[in-house]
């Protein structure tokens, strides 16, 4: 077990990672905490002892669980069991309860001390760690939420075992991202480091641009959060597209592949580096390309619409500085990376 630290000033905490490691729980409860409303999901069957009086309601499962609803029905339980504003609230589950649990604490009395314990390999490297919350509205994904940050995170290895082999696959797209986004060797790693490693990334970026400020407003090379979205501008326009075939990490795996060859056409990375794209999403055994039937029209167009794309298309792409935001990526070579991708050519040396 180890911990990685996310440095916020006094918003500080712990990140806890490996075997076992929920039974440090009780070291990142807030001090005078009585209580604990624990928040999880039908089937997680991840269980926590918090030593304290604690209350667990389940949520619906998915994103049509993500909702203000939900929120008001948690607020509304809790106030009716009498959580104080010094009680802790303890998110047991994926990247929805994280950000349901995280949320409904920003905002119950104003804002409520929350722990969470990610279940999802998913959650572990991402989703938890951070202080982005929220939930969606019909009117699209994650659209009401607050940056709050937890008082710890606890990532215990062992709550996997039970994770369905697609939840891990997901998992591994995020995972395979963080590859590129440090020099450490992740490949040598084994899961704890690998798993620490990454958190130790997002923490790393999510402390030195804790509200995404330095959105793409001027020229130059960027590292703030934007990067957290390496692979991610194609990803959201596959997820958006498509029939819902590809979980979230399974698209993340396509983009990183698609990022790489589109880097290679600006000159920014060699055939080596694509490779070593094409090796890291392949040993996570992801897919590599799109599934068939993509429309590479419709994919350009919402990729000029992702929300990461400020003045014309922007993208986050690796580079001699490792991955940044690049603007005035011209269109052109925007369609032709995508048609290499979807030719599924393999440009060797
Ligand atoms: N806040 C952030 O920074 C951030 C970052 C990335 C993703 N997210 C959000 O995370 C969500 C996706 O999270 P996810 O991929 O973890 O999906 P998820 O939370 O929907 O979990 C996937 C499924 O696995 C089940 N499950 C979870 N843990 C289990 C376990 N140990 N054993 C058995 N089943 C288990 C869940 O009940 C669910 O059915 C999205 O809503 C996304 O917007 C947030
Ligand atoms: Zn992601």
């Amino acid at each position: 077990v180890r911990t990685v630290q996310v440095e916020l000033g006094e918003r500080s905490y712990d990140v806890v990672v490996g075997a076992g490691a929920v039974g440090a729980l009780g070291d990142l409860l807030p001090a005078g905490a009585r209580r604990a409303a624990v928040v999880t999901q039908e089937g997680i069957g991840f269980d926590v002892d918090p030593d304290l009086e604690t209350n667990t309601t389940s949520i619906p499962d998915g994103e049509a669980g993500k909702t203000m609803a939900t929120v008001e029905e948690l607020c509304r339980t809790w106030s009716r069991w009498g959580l104080t504003r010094n009680d802790v609230v303890i998110g047991v589950g994926g990247g929805v309860v994280t950000d349901v649990a995280g949320f409904a604490a920003s905002v119950y009395h104003r804002g409520a001390a929350v722990v969470h314990v990610p279940t999802t390999l998913l959650g572990m490297v991402d989703a938890a760690i951070g202080g982005k919350t929220g939930v969606n509205l019909p009117e699209g994904k994650n659209l009401v939420g607050a940056f709050w940050q937890p008082s710890g995170v606890v990532c215990d290895l062992d709550a996997l075992a039970t994770l369905p082999p697609r939840e891990l696959r997901s998992g591994h797209g995020e995972l395979a991202k963080y590859h590129f986004l440090s020099d450490d060797d992740l490949d040598s790693m084994d899961l704890e480091e690998r798993v620490a490693a990454a958190v130790t990334i997002k923490a790393d970026v999510v402390a030195s641009d804790e509200r995404e400020s330095s959105l793409p407003a001027h020229d130059g090379p960027q590292r703030g959060r934007a990067i957290l979205n390496y692979g991610h501008t194609l990803a959201h326009a596959l997820e958006t597209s498509g029939d819902h075939e590809l979980r979230h990490g399974e698209a993340v795996a396509v983009g990183l592949i698609y990022a790489a060859l589109l880097a290679r056409r600006l000159g920014r990375i060699d055939d080596g580096r694509v490779d070593e794209h094409r090796t890291v999403v392949g040993g996570y055994d992801l897919p590599q390309a799109p599934p068939p039937g993509a429309d590479a029209d419709a994919l350009v167009a919402l990729m000029a619409r992702d929300k990461k794309a400020i003045d014309g298309l922007t993208f986050v792409l690796d580079g001699p500085d490792g991955v940044e935001v690049v603007h005035d990526v011209p269109e052109a070579e925007v369609r032709a990376a995508l048609a290499e991708l979807l030719a599924g050519k393999l440009v060797r040396p």
